[in-house]
């Protein structure tokens, strides 16, 4: 029997029409973005947040700024994914956790630090990378959460994203880097699209 995580990333799809009359609760968005961050960040910075656009207000007002897709409002919700950029600063707390469930030794936390601090310390692109690969990171594992719970998700990055920041408040170092709507596809949506050739994709050395 082929294995559910294989099957999963056979079967995902973008979907472009959802059933509107769907709706998720407040607990199926908890989970989702619970499952979400298990994702993996460097250093295990977490340098993410998790906006879900739930009520038909706040839909319609990311609608407009994300070049009137439907989808935007038709999902049940729509998140925008956030990254943060990365921040030697934050190490110490995001590292807490697992030094307080004796996973790792206190005294290995400054040399994270260090390191954290040699990659990002008066880098912006790398603090900028950093924040789009968490955040990008965060938004597959969340499209395959959503899978998981038998819904679909559509990632999209056709938004205004100065806009966005303003309107949904987001901090000086907050990027909204993908939204993803998530909800029950209607039923005439496309399967996965065809791939590239493996040859064309795949270099083994
Ligand atoms: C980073 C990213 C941005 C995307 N932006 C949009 C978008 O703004 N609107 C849209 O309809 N689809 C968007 N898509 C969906 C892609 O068009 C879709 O994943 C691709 O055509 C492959 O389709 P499939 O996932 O169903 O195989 C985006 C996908 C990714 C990964």
């Amino acid at each position: 029997m082929k294995h559910p995580i294989i099957s999963a990333i056979e079967e995902r799809r973008t979907i472009n029409l959802f059933d509107t009359s769907h709706g998720v609760e407040p607990e199926q968005i908890r989970e989702l973005v619970r499952l979400a961050t298990s994702a993996p960040t460097a250093f295990n910075l977490q340098n993410w947040r998790f906006i879900a656009v739930h009520t038909a207000e706040a839909k319609a007002r990311l609608r407009k700024l994300a070049w009137d897709q439907a989808k935007v409002s038709e999902a049940s919700v729509t998140f925008i994914v956030v990254g943060q950029l990365a921040n030697h600063l934050h190490l110490a707390d995001r590292l807490a956790p697992s030094v307080d469930a004796g996973l790792m030794p206190p005294e290995m936390v400054p040399g994270w630090e260090g390191a954290a601090k040699s990659l990002y310390f008066e880098q912006p692109q790398r603090q900028r990378d950093e924040a789009v690969r968490t955040a990008t990171f965060g938004a597959g594992t969340l499209i395959y959460a959503a899978h998981a719970m038998g819904l679909g998700s559509a990632p999209m990055i056709g938004f205004d994203a100065d806009a966005v920041a303003e309107a949904f408040g987001l901090a000086a170092d907050e990027i909204p880097v993908l939204l993803v709507a998530v909800g029950q596809p209607a039923p005439e949506n496309w399967p996965q699209k065809p791939r590239r050739p493996l040859a064309q994709v795949l270099s083994v050395l």
